[in-house]
């Protein structure tokens, strides 16, 4: 059973903020129900959290309905976890007085599970005596905070402390609440039964015993996915070209070297519900490489490699057939028009995804430890903000997971 988070959002402009946050949470694995106050629903509306949630959102007391359906004493005690974001100078002061006044406070108080708290207000609010008293109580409670941070106000010409913390940052601390996210993603087991296979890093393509042609990718991401999977419980080979990481926990890791190889074990892993080509496999190898060192010429002239191309890993696998995972995803490496690019890319590789990034220099997409994509389907192109290569791990692998639940492909 996945952990539960009682998501409690209170009305101030960070609210939109909470929508990401449920998609966060659920990325790793937490099953998460939301009560909206009524200020909240001025800032979001009870369709997109419950879109998010993939549950209903609660936001009245007396909604006889929720009271006899599942009533606010069992809403509070049936979550492991609740998670008060963001947290308004108002509802805090309710919080500290134990006031019952609306759902969300009602919640609060019948609670015997830990609270966590995402303050967001004017810094002035914030500095206020008033508050400062409020948060000492709520503290002596047991209750546990995450921010607010500094920076820029929604209010023009307004900064100092009292920005919610970013959604990736209350994710964490109810990670460490709860035990890690490992443990919550495992649990939910989103992809259990099922067979995942991932390609990752460069390949190697031999001019000569000691040389090779190859490229900046260090399996970052490839790897992060595999891992991602494997955590949310499916079974995972990774085909991995030559990098310096070490396998991911839990997963069949084989090592090749060149595309050939790749392509080879990639057939060897199949069948598989899905198959994930983060590899930055070589479009070209050496017509014939050398057996021996190539040696300088006498007369030292430019040398000439003859090239021929490489198979096409993702489009041969994509191609129809028995053995075609039900969800392919490619990347598309790119330094212009990254979209367009991959839209084509999608169409001509047969891919069911492609997730897009820009690796232009200056990125650092290559080798470094962040990746901005965009997620290119049939039917949408959908813009995912910069975040780590974990992170977009998570997301991706839970969205593949979630298509295959809604199309009903089974295990
Ligand atoms: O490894 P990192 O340092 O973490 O960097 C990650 C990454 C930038 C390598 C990764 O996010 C990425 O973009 N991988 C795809 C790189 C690439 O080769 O893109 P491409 O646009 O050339 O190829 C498109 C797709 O076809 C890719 O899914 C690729 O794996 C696949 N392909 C390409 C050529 C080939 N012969 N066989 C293939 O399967």
């Amino acid at each position: 059973m996945a952990r539960r988070i009682l998501l409690i959002i209170g009305g101030g402009i960070a609210a939109y903020k909470s929508l990401d946050l449920i998609r966060r949470l659920r990325e790793r694995g937490y099953g998460v129900r939301v009560v909206l106050t009524r200020a909240a629903q001025e800032f979001v509306t009870p369709l997109a959290a419950g879109a998010l949630s993939n549950d209903r959102v609660f936001t009245d007391l007396f909604d006889l309905d929720d009271e006899r359906e599942i009533g606010h004493i069992r809403l509070s005690r049936d979550a492991d976890l609740l998670v008060v974001a963001p947290a308004t100078a108002d509802l805090l002061a309710k919080m500290a007085t134990g006031q019952a006044s609306d759902l969300a406070c009602a919640v609060l108080l019948a609670t015997d599970k830990p609270v966590l708290v995402a303050p967001a207000m004017n810094p002035r609010m914030w500095a206020h005596p008033a508050t400062c008293r409020n948060m000492r109580q709520l503290e002596t409670d047991g209750v546990k905070f995450i921010g607010p941070n500094k920076g820029e106000m929604a209010e023009r010409g307004e900064a100092g402390t009292g920005r919610m913390s970013e959604p990736t940052e209350i994710a964490d601390a109810v990670d460490r609440l709860l035990g890690g996210d490992a443990s919550a993603m495992k649990k939910a087991g989103l992809l259990s039964g099922r067979r995942v296979v991932v390609t990752s890093g460069p390949t190697h393509e031999p001019i000569d015993p000691v040389r090779y042609i190859a490229n900046r990718s260090s399996g970052k991401q490839g790897h992060a996915i595999a891992a991602a999977a494997a955590v949310l419980g499916a079974q995972v080979t990774l085909v991995s070209g030559p990098v310096s990481l070490p396998p991911p926990e839990g997963v069949e890791t084989i090592t090749v070297e060149t595309a050939e190889d790749m392509l080879a074990a990639v057939r060897r892993a199949l069948p598989a519900d899905i198959a994930i080509f983060a590899a930055a496999v070589a479009d070209w190898r050496v017509a014939a490489a050398a057996d021996q060192k190539l040696k300088k010429t006498k007369s030292n002239s430019a040398q000439t490699l003859a090239l021929v191309e490489n198979p096409d890993i993702l489009k041969t696998i994509a191609a129809a057939g028995p053995k075609r995972p039900a969800l392919v995803i490619g990347f598309a490496a790119e330094t212009e028009n990254v979209v367009a690019h991959a839209q084509k890319k999608r169409k001509d590789k047969g891919a069911d995804w492609i997730v897009a990034n820009d690796v232009s220099p200056e990125t650092g997409t290559f080798g470094g430890d962040r990746n901005t994509v965009h997620l290119v389907t049939a039917r949408d192109i959908e813009g995912w903000p910069p975040q780590t290569k974990e992170e977009v791990a998570r997301r991706l692998v839970t969205r593949a997971a979630e298509y295959l639940q809604e199309n009903q492909i089974d295990v």
